[in-house]
């Protein structure tokens, strides 16, 4: 496994593998990697012969007020990993190489409408500079597939409509949620949680559970299920951002007759935001 931290080293590499015929495979990440990320490498592995992991802590992606600075980078430990899992080459550039003039200066992609809801609404920003950090690894890697975890469900649906709106000849792959054996979803972000929110978190989880089995037995009023999720997690100690019940698809509130359900949900505990979400049929 190789590391670059420049764009024309990137593009050098890769496009030797591409001389070969080799099917490229893109995993973007910001590093602190557990688990859930190593699926997706693992799966990047069955799916493309040549498998490019990005690192890259995106400052245009974190509010004024978030966590840019504290968030866990930890190169040294993400190569050991990535070389276990059969990773062919790290990406880590620094902000200056990816955005040399500034943010200020920098050409924004902006996804309408999807990315008002949910976490849009409550980062404002945020999904902008998602997709546009995207759209540069896409445009610096040209993979033929590139994979996503379904913990960010939004980001993903984001980048499904992103790609499908500039046309990208890219394959987007969803991956299923990685838990702890708790149920709490992993995330770099758990290792803020002190030990007592850490005992809570997995509430989360449970909650999302709960309010399916009450839905699978038949209760439709969705907006009132949502109220019920909120009052749960505030009984369990989160403070709640939203609980939303949405179509799968379109994650615009999902109406009684939808039959692809998705239940979001972001709440802080403490000083911390997770995020998790549960899908099912009806
Ligand atoms: P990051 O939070 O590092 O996540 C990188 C990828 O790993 C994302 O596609 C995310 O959905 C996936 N992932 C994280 N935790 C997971 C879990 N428990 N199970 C399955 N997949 C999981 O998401 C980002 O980085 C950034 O926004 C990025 C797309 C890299 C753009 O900067």
């Amino acid at each position: 496994m190789i590391t670059v931290h420049q764009i024309s080293q990137l593009r050098n590499e890769v496009r030797q593998q591409r001389a070969q015929g080799k099917r490229i495979a893109l995993v973007p990440t910001m590093g602190n990697l557990h688990e859930g990320h190593l699926q997706l490498v693992r799966r990047a592995r069955e799916l493309a012969d040549f498998v490019a992991v990005s690192i890259f802590v995106n400052p245009m992606q974190f509010g004024a007020n978030e966590d840019f600075d504290s968030y866990p980078r930890t190169l040294e430990q993400d190569q050991e990993k990535l070389t276990s899992v059969g990773c062919d080459l790290v990406f880590a550039p620094s902000a200056n190489e990816v955005y040399p003039q500034g943010l200020d200066q920098q050409t924004q992609v902006v996804v309408p409408a999807l990315t008002e809801l949910h976490c849009g609404a409550s980062r404002p920003g945020h999904f902008t500079g998602v997709a546009t950090v995207v759209s540069m690894l896409f445009n610096m890697v040209q993979p033929d597939v590139a994979l996503f975890g379904e913990k960010d469900f939004q980001q993903l649906a984001v980048i499904r409509k992103l790609v499908r709106d500039l046309c990208f000849p890219i394959q987007i792959e969803g991956v299923p949620i990685m838990r702890e054996a708790d149920g709490l979803a992993m995330s770099s972000r758990n290792g803020y949680l002190s030990e007592e929110e850490r005992k809570i978190a997995p509430r989360l989880y449970q909650v999302l559970q709960q309010v399916r089995t009450a839905i699978e037995q038949g209760e439709r009023n969705y907006a009132q299920l949502s109220e019920v999720g909120k009052t749960l997690l505030t009984q369990s100690g989160f403070r709640p951002d939203y609980f939303n019940i949405v179509n799968s698809q379109t994650l615009q509130p999902a109406q009684s007759d939808d039959q692809d359900i998705t239940l979001l949900v972001a709440a802080y505990l403490g000083q911390t935001r997770l995020i998790d979400n549960l899908s099912l049929k009806v």
